[in-house]
């Protein structure tokens, strides 16, 4: 497989080899049932009140975007990949719970129109690792645009504390730099450390460090 951080299409390629060479979803790491920890520890302690509208970015199967949608939210969900929407789709379905899932390339900031201002709260689980450095600028204006005045993003990326990728593909293990310069002119700093997630199954003896950003637009 080609390198997926030299191009937009080769991001593309590997969820698309994740999502559709494997006839089922058993064997994807991050789909691990589970809503992140640092976003559930937000809504029990009421840091997410009631009533947020919220945009999850790169939803994936949907697990937080449903969640969050049976909590009391309004939620809207992206993802580029047209074959996990679908199945995001079902797995709402099956819980009789409303969620706006898109097929949506998040970097196209024409396409987000609808979306301009709407929302309190913008989340993302492993979606700004996948963005090329050079594509940075644009997720963070898609972000901002979302965002009401004073809304905030979530972020949940791999830390540079992850040991390299073994397949040279995969996230980018991510410095506080990488984060910072792509965000600090648009948004106020309200949280950024390291946190350990859920270990992957089959891989248990590999910490997971993930930087967990809370940041404000400006
Ligand atoms: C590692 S998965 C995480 C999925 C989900 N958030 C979770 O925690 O299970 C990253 C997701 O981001 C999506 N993605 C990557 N780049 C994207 C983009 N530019 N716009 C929208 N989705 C994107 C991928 O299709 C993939 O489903």
């Amino acid at each position: 497989m080609a390198d997926i951080h030299t191009d937009k299409g080769t991001v593309k390629q590997y969820f698309n080899e994740v999502y559709h060479d494997k006839a089922t979803l058993e064997n994807v790491p991050w789909v691990t049932g589970a809503v992140g920890i640092e976003i559930l520890k937000k809504i029990i302690n009421k840091q997410i009140p009631t009533g947020m509208s919220i945009l999850d970015v790169g939803c994936g199967f949907g697990t937080e975007a449903v969640f969050m949608a049976r909590h009391g939210h309004r939620v809207a969900a992206v993802d580029a990949d047209p074959a996990i929407i679908a199945k995001a789709e079902k797995y709402a379905a099956l819980l009789d719970t409303k969620v706006d899932f898109r097929v949506q390339n998040f970097l196209e900031i024409e396409q987000l129109k609808e979306f301009a201002g709407a929302f309190d709260i913008v989340t993302d689980q492993g979606c700004f690792h996948h963005i090329l450095p050079q594509d940075r600028q644009a997720y963070k204006n898609a972000v901002k645009y979302c965002l009401k005045s004073g809304g905030r993003y979530f972020m949940r990326g791999f830390s540079y504390l992850m040991p390299p990728s073994t397949s040279g593909n995969g996230p980018i293990r991510l410095t506080s730099d990488d984060i910072l310069n792509t965000f600090l002119a648009d948004f106020y700093v309200e949280e950024m450390y390291v946190f350990d997630n859920i270990p992957v199954a089959g891989k248990e003896d590999v910490p997971q460090k993930f930087w967990f950003t809370a940041l404000r637009k400006r």
